[in-house]
């Protein structure tokens, strides 16, 4: 058992001691003004640069210069099957088999097109679940679904809540309710985490209690994906989407990802908005008047990508595939096992941390809910050169990543904390 220490001097040596210390210099991290790097805990809304993005992009920008539309064919990685090369890294980041995912759109896209195929209601099966306090794209789209097959949210939108003065949503409660109404579930979409109070939502558990009630299982992993470690397949999920400028590091606005399972690969039967990217590659380029889809998650697109961006998405993936998720979560655990005796050791009744304690529930994410003063407090920090976000009403949000960030960050990070709140 290690007897972790406030002290930088502490940080350090388990900084020096980090079998992934590499990766932070394969990163641009932002400066202070007086050019010292910042302490950057915003990676769970936007992650940093792969220096290696730009040669990547600009290989792709040299080969649009040299041979124009000759390019889709004769690149170096040629553009029409450029998102094939991103399927196998893809697939290893959440647990899929190749033919379960494919990049493409953004995420609330993406989720539109698999709620056309795998939200059917019917009179008695008509609802969709979601968390209390989902995000609220997710609230959007999943409301204008349920009105789209003219039904009511009020009667066909339910939200999970957690118990009274508690912030998160207990799985046995999942399970409780699902056993209960399941019958009138149509889907159940759930955030793999919580993007507000940080929990992780035992995806595996919820599956399996959603198919014996016959409900279809979706997640939006937004704030999952290259967070924790994932087995979307084995756990039998139905569908998830999520985007990948968060700690997938691919740029603001990046391309979103998509999986299906295996098990939908070939329903061909099932409603889907078509497009001519998810037509049989054979004949995509004879424009047949019928659409034939593609077998798998690849038979849900529905444009030509954006080959700048899937170029940035490549350079963050072939850091993930080196660094192996295993690696970073273990490290992700001990960031924020760190963080929290570090802000326990000082905390008074105006602060408390509403993500879970146990470090299977939760994430690289701490939200900090702040009584009084809050914004302040964030606006402080922020000015102290540290990233992190607010979140109305009163959470602030900080997410030491293993990629690029450091024991002595969340060393650091702690002591201005504690020194501010402490101020009030
Ligand atoms: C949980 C969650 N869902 C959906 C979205 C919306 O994503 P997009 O704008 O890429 O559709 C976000 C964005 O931050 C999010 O955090």
């Amino acid at each position: 058992m290690i007897n972790y220490q406030a002290t930088e001097s502490f940080a350090l040596e388990l900084d020096f001691a980090d079998p992934l210390k590499k990766y932070r210099e394969q990163f641009q991290i932002p400066k202070k003004p007086n050019g010292e790097d910042a302490i950057y805990f915003s990676g769970n809304s936007l992650g940093l640069q792969p220096k290696t993005a730009r040669d990547y992009i600009e290989q792709e920008l040299e080969d649009w210069a040299k041979m124009g539309v000759h390019g889709h064919i004769s690149a170096r990685r040629p553009w029409i099957p450029y998102h094939e090369f991103l399927a196998e890294q893809t697939a290893r980041l959440v647990g899929a088999k190749p033919i379960e995912v494919v990049v493409m759109n953004s995420l609330t896209v993406n989720l539109h097109l698999m709620m056309v195929s795998f939200y059917r209601p019917t009179l008695q099966r008509h609802k969709i679940v979601i968390e209390a306090n989902a995000f609220p794209s997710d609230q959007y789209a999943v409301q204008s679904q349920i009105k789209f097959h003219g039904l009511d949210p009020k009667t066909s939108l339910v939200e999970l809540h957690p118990r009274d003065g508690e912030f998160t949503v207990r799985t046995e409660d999942i399970e409780a309710f699902i056993e209960k109404d399941g019958e009138s579930i149509a889907l159940i979409m759930l955030g793999g985490v919580n993007y507000y109070s940080g929990q992780v939502f035992e995806m595996e558990r919820i599956t399996k209690a959603g198919h014996k009630k016959g409900c279809v299982v979706g997640f939006d992993l937004a704030h999952a994906a290259g967070n924790i470690v994932l087995d979307l397949h084995k756990w039998d999920v139905d569908f998830a989407v999520w985007c990948t400028y968060k700690y997938l590091n691919a740029g603001p606005g990046a391309i979103a990802g998509c999986f299906v399972h295996e098990k939908h690969a070939r329903r061909f039967d099932l409603p889907r908005f078509a497009g001519w990217w998810g037509q049989n590659k054979e004949t995509r380029f004879l424009m047949p008047f019928d659409f034939e889809a593609i077998l798998g998650a690849e038979g849900w697109q529905l444009s030509n990508p954006p080959i700048l961006q899937l170029a940035a998405l490549r350079a963050s993936l072939d850091i993930f595939d080196e660094a192996g998720m295993k690696a970073l979560r273990e490290k992700s655990e001990r960031l924020t096992g760190y963080l929290e005796i570090l802000l326990n050791q000082n905390r008074d009744d105006n602060i408390s941390i509403i993500t879970p304690n146990d470090p299977k529930q939760r994430g690289c994410q701490f939200s900090i809910r702040v009584k009084k003063n809050g914004k302040q407090l964030h606006d402080r920090l922020n000015a102290a050169g540290i990233f992190c976000d607010w979140r109305e009403p009163d959470v602030i949000r900080v997410a030491p990543v293993p990629l690029y960030n450091t024991f002595a960050d969340v060393c650091n990070f702690a002591e201005t904390f504690n020194k501010l709140s402490r101020e009030g």
